[in-house]
C-alpha cells in the first residue's frame, strides 16, 4: 500500500507541474482527492489491512492528501498569476485615444449663458437674487400692483387659473416677486429675480406661454429714473458690449409712474432700419418705471420717504438678441445641431 501511494504521489505530482489552467486543476483534484478518486479509493481498501500497519497507512495517506491539496493550491495560484500577466499584456487600454461616443463634452444651453451673465452683471452693482413662486396668489400678480379685476391683463384668454374664483394663477410676470419682497424687506431694497412666467398665447417665433423674465426693484431714498437709465444702460453694456445705443420710450404700466419701454438699436443694421427691427431700427427689450406710490404705500413703505424703480426683461429676448437667433423656438427644441453653435 505504501509503493501504491508513492506512486500516485508521483504521477498526481507531475500532472499537476502540467495543468495550465485553473480547469485542469480541478479536474485533477477530483481525480485523486474526490469521493471517487484514486487516494480515496486506496483509503477504502485500508481495512483489508492486517490492525498493525492501519495506523502507519493511515498517517501515510493523510499526509499524501494535504501534501497533494497544497500542490493544487499552489499550483492555481501559479497559474492564476502567469493568465492575468497574460492579460495585462494583451488588454493594453490607451486612454489617450480620441473617444468615439460623438457627443463630447457639453456646454451651458444658451438661455442659461445669458441668464448667468446678467445675473452675474447685477450681483457687480450690488443686487441679490430673490425668488418667488411660479404658482401666485392673483393678489400678488395683479391686485398689489396696481392691477384691478376687470385689467385686461387679468383676463382668462391671457392668464391661466388654477380655479374657478381666479384666486390662484400661473404668474403671468415675475412683478409678483417685487410685492412679496416689500411686504417682507424694509428699504434699503436692491433686487433681481430671474424666473418662468406663463401666459395664454400661441406658439410663435417670439412667443411662448413659458417664458422667462428678470425682474429688478430698487427702494430707497431719493431714487430717480437717472438711477433706473444708468442701471439699466450698465446692464445692456454687460451683455452687448460698451457701444450699444439704448432708447428709453414713454408707456404705460399699471404699477409704475412714470413708465417707460427700453429699446436697443438693432445690431442688423445700426438704426436704419432692416428685417431684423422690422424696420425700425430699434429693437424692444423690457418694459420699467418708477414704482407707483400706490403699489408702495400698499406693501406698507412710505411714498412720501421712498421712491424705486422696476423693470422686467425677457430672458429669451436678451438671448435671442445676444446671440442674433430669429426664432425663439429654436431655444426649446432641443436640436443637438442648434444648440452646439453656441
Ligand atoms: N411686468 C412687465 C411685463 O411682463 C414688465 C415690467 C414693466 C416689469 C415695468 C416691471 C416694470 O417691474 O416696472 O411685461
Amino acid at each position: 500500500m505504501k509503493e501504491q501511494l508513492e506512486n500516485l504521489k508521483h504521477v498526481a505530482l507531475a500532472e499537476v507541474a502540467l495543468a495550465t489552467d485553473a480547469v485542469a486543476i480541478e479536474n485533477l483534484r477530483i481525480k485523486y482527492l474526490g469521493r471517487k478518486g484514486e487516494v480515496t479509493a486506496v483509503l477504502k481498501q485500508m481495512g483489508a489491512l492486517p490492525p498493525e500497519e492501519r495506523p502507519a497507512a493511515g498517517a501515510l495517506a493523510n499526509e499524501l492528501r494535504s501534501e497533494l491539496e497544497s500542490a493544487f493550491l499552489t499550483r492555481g495560484e501559479t497559474v492564476e498569476a502567469s493568465a492575468f500577466e497574460e492579460r495585462l499584456k494583451t488588454e493594453t487600454l490607451d486612454v489617450t485615444i480620441p473617444g468615439n461616443s460623438g457627443n463630447g463634452v457639453g456646454h451651458k444651453h444658451p438661455v442659461s449663458t445669458v441668464w448667468d451673465e446678467a445675473v452675474d452683471i447685477f450681483l457687480a452693482m450690488g443686487f441679490t437674487v430673490a425668488e418667488g413662486p411660479e404658482i401666485e396668489l392673483s393678489e400678488y400678480c395683479f391686485d398689489k400692483l396696481n392691477t384691478p379685476p376687470g385689467h385686461p391683463a387679468r383676463d382668462r384668454q391671457d392668464t391661466f387659473y388654477l380655479d374657478e374664483d381666479e384666486v390662484v394663477c400661473l404668474r403671468t410676470q415675475t412683478s409678483s416677486v417685487q410685492i412679496r419682497t416689500m411686504e417682507k424687506t424694509k428699504p434699503p431694497i436692491r433686487i433681481i429675480s430671474p424666473g418662468r412666467v406663463y401666459r395664454k398665447d400661441e406658439i410663435d417665433a417670439t412667443h411662448s406661454p413659458i417664458f422667462l423674465q428678470l425682474e429688478g426693484l430698487v427702494v430707497d431714498k431719493g431714487i430717480t429714473m437717472g438711477n433706473l437709465k444708468w442701471t439699466l444702460n450698465e446692464l445692456m453694456r454687460g451683455l452687448y458690449g460698451p457701444d450699444v445705443k439704448t432708447r428709453f420710450r414713454p408707456h404705460h404700466f399699471p404699477y409704475t409712474e412714470p413708465s417707460c419701454e427700453v429699446d436697443m438699436q438693432c445690431f442688423a443694421c445700426g438704426g436704419k432700419g432692416c428685417r431684423v427691427c422690422k424696420g425700425e431700427g430699434w429693437i424692444e427689450l423690457l418694459g420699467a418705471g418708477m414704482v407707483h406710490p400706490k403699489v408702495l404705500a400698499g406693501c406698507g413703505i412710505d411714498p412720501d420717504v421712498y421712491s424705486g424703480f422696476a423693470f422686467g426683461i425677457g430672458i429669451e429676448r436678451l438671448t435671442m438678441l445676444r446671440f442674433e437667433i430669429n426664432d425663439l423656438r429654436l431655444l426649446y427644441e432641443n436640436d443637438f445641431r442648434f444648440l452646439k453653435q453656441f
